[in-house]
């Protein structure tokens, strides 16, 4: 975003909207092989804040977020939405609390099911989480998030998901989990199944709709722009760890990781920001496929892509470590790079 909320100003005396420490998620691969898909993963939501995750396909980023959401749970680390920890929760409790927590899938149309109309839909979301939606109200409440998400109820409230465009399917999954009054909004790449013209209507939407009701936002994608756009912060993911957390404004020039300075090269001149292009990336090492996760490199897991890398990175393993408030990497030899007005 272009300007950061009030919500997230230093000082703030909110506690974060969600905090996840240490989260560990490993799928089995057969023949005694594992899936090392995310890897001691920490986050922190702040009330009112959008926290992007950037990555390649494949690094975790939808795994984060399902753990986020409990589904299913990490293999181990904790959730804390609020004051509540979702990690150990029985059944029940976790239902009540996931009321509080909403994800909007990639494929809208998959994600609503095609048989019921467009009303029911909208409406389902407060039934399955028996939040006590009043039925004398249902028809008025339902046309009002349906006018939220600029669709016209006249028009689709009678319809199934097969007459409605991808754009408006989204809209519907919107208007659902606004319905619920969430604190939390999870939004597994949104935009991409949907055309370019459609995406902007709909980013518009997610940023207009969270910063009107102060909810907090945690933004998942690969494409750079849209995520550093619409994002506070953003959390750079790679082969399931986080290589480097900073603020959205002034990245292009203030990302100090190879990877993420690999990420930003990608864009195309005008989508990088006031200021230029900044200073060139550094070329990419010899390996420019994503390693498997089945067998991480040792050390730092992008020392095999690294222009940068020295015995040291496949030796010790980087922590994250803060380099200017607010920004911290995870990489033995990147240093803070020039501030920009
Ligand atoms: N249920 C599963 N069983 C086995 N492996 C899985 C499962 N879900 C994800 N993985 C693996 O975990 C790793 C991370 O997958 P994930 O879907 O989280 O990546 P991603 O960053 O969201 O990718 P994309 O950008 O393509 O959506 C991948 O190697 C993926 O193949
Ligand atoms: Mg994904």
């Amino acid at each position: 975003m272009t300007t950061t909320r009030a919500t997230v100003t230093p000082g703030n005396a909110k506690p974060p909207a969600l905090t996840a420490e240490d989260l560990v998620v490993e799928f089995p691969a057969g023949r005694g092989r594992t899936v090392h898909a995310v890897s001691g993963v920490s986050l922190q939501v702040e009330a009112g804040e959008t926290l992007g995750i950037l990555g390649e396909s494949g690094c975790g980023k939808s795994t984060v977020g399902r753990s986020l959401m409990q589904l299913p749970s990490p293999d181990s680390g904790t959730v804390r939405l609020g004051g509540t920890a979702l990690t150990g929760l029985a059944p029940e409790e976790l239902r009540r609390a996931r009321a509080r927590m909403q994800i909007i899938m990639q494929d809208p149309v998959s994600a609503l099911n095609p048989r019921r109309k467009v009303k029911d839909l909208v409406w389902e979301g407060l039934s399955i989480w028996g939040s006590g939606g009043d039925a004398r109200d249902q028809d008025t409440r339902i046309d009002t998030a349906l006018r939220d998400v600029g669709l016209d109820p006249a028009t689709v409230r009678e319809r199934r998901p097969h007459e409605l465009s991808g754009g408006q399917c989204q809209r519907v999954c919107i208007a659902r989990a606004l319905l619920l009054d969430p604190e939390v909004l999870i939004c597994d790449e949104p935009v991409s199944s949907l055309d370019v013209s459609v995406q902007a209507q709909i980013l518009n939407l997610l940023e207009t709709a969270t910063r009107k009701r102060g909810l907090s936002m945690v933004f998942i994608a690969h494409d750079v722009s849209v995520v550093k756009n619409i994002s506070d912060r953003v959390l750079v993911m790679y082969l399931g760890k986080v290589c480097e957390v900073l603020p959205s404004d002034g990245m292009q020039h203030e990302a100090a990781h190879p990877y993420t300075r690999l990420l930003l090269a990608s864009l195309p001149e005008a989508q990088r920001g006031p200021g230029g292009a900044g200073d060139p990336a550094p070329p990419a090492g010899p390996a420019a496929e994503l390693p498997s996760p089945l067998n991480p490199p040792s050390g730092c897991r992008f020392r095999t892509r690294c222009p940068m890398a020295t015995g040291r990175c496949s030796d010790e393993e980087p922590p994250l470590r803060e380099i200017r408030p607010g920004h911290r990497i995870a990489c033995h030899h990147a240093e803070p790079r020039r501030n920009h007005p």
